[in-house]
């Protein structure tokens, strides 16, 4: 019995002398794990917080300017804009070229009557420049002035588009240019007519209410052609 008391007391001693020493140790660990944890977190949140800022600061103007709440009808140029009127009719297509897609930003710049964007002779940001979403039939319309080209160049006049949304990466399409410019070569032309109802090189035809309209459809594709 004094052998088995021994043992048994010995055993708490070591178990006691071990509790003492493991324990403090453990907490020191799971506490430091803790610290480390949150640290980790920490860091993490910031450098989220970081990217979340470059990326706003990267997006492309044309998508931080896009007003909320747009209709597929938007004017570009305002009544007092001069130039001839024009109005642009178009219709989005998923790359099948037979699917209307709606809720696709539509934006669109061009030159004003004087073939410059800016006043001050620069591209960016262009003065005549709007906005419009895809309607559910993939339709929209821009109500603006008939672009002039670039002085002292022989560029066709045109209208840039770029298109995102409806899950679709932001991306250009062609430019839009008018049959009739004299600066449209036969090259141009032949290109619109294999692209068929995709041409981007549109006739202009005088409506009942004075102004050019025009139509044009364009084509997403599911990769953005735009390096950044
Ligand atoms: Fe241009």
């Amino acid at each position: 019995m004094p052998y088995l008391w021994r043992r048994i007391g010995l055993r708490w001693v070591f178990a006691v002398v071990g509790a003492t020493a493991v324990i403090p140790f453990a907490f020191a660990r799971v506490g430091e794990a803790a610290r480390v944890s949150r640290s980790i977190h920490n860091q993490a949140a910031v450098i989220g917080f970081v990217y979340a800022r470059m990326g706003e600061a990267q997006q492309a103007p044309e998508v931080a300017s896009a007003p909320q709440n747009l209709s597929s009808r938007a004017d570009i140029a305002g009544p007092d804009e001069p130039g001839e009127r024009l109005v642009i009719s178009g219709r989005v297509f998923a790359p099948d070229g037979e699917t209307p897609v709606a809720e696709i930003t539509v934006y669109a710049y061009h030159t004003d009557a004087t073939g410059h964007y800016t006043k001050s002779g620069s591209i960016r940001p262009p003065r005549v420049q709007g906005w419009a979403k895809t309607d559910a039939e993939g339709r929209f319309e821009f109500h603006t002035i008939r672009p002039a080209a670039y002085p002292g160049r022989s560029i066709p006049a045109h209208v840039h588009f770029i298109l995102w949304g409806a899950g679709y990466p932001r991306q250009w399409v062609d430019e839009l240019r008018f049959e009739g410019d004299p600066f449209v070569t036969s090259r141009m032309l032949a290109e619109a007519a294999s692209a068929g109802k995709f041409a981007a090189v549109r006739p202009l035809q005088r409506g009942a209410d004075g102004a050019l309209h025009c139509t044009v459809n364009f084509r997403v594709q599911r990769i953005s052609n735009f390096k950044n």
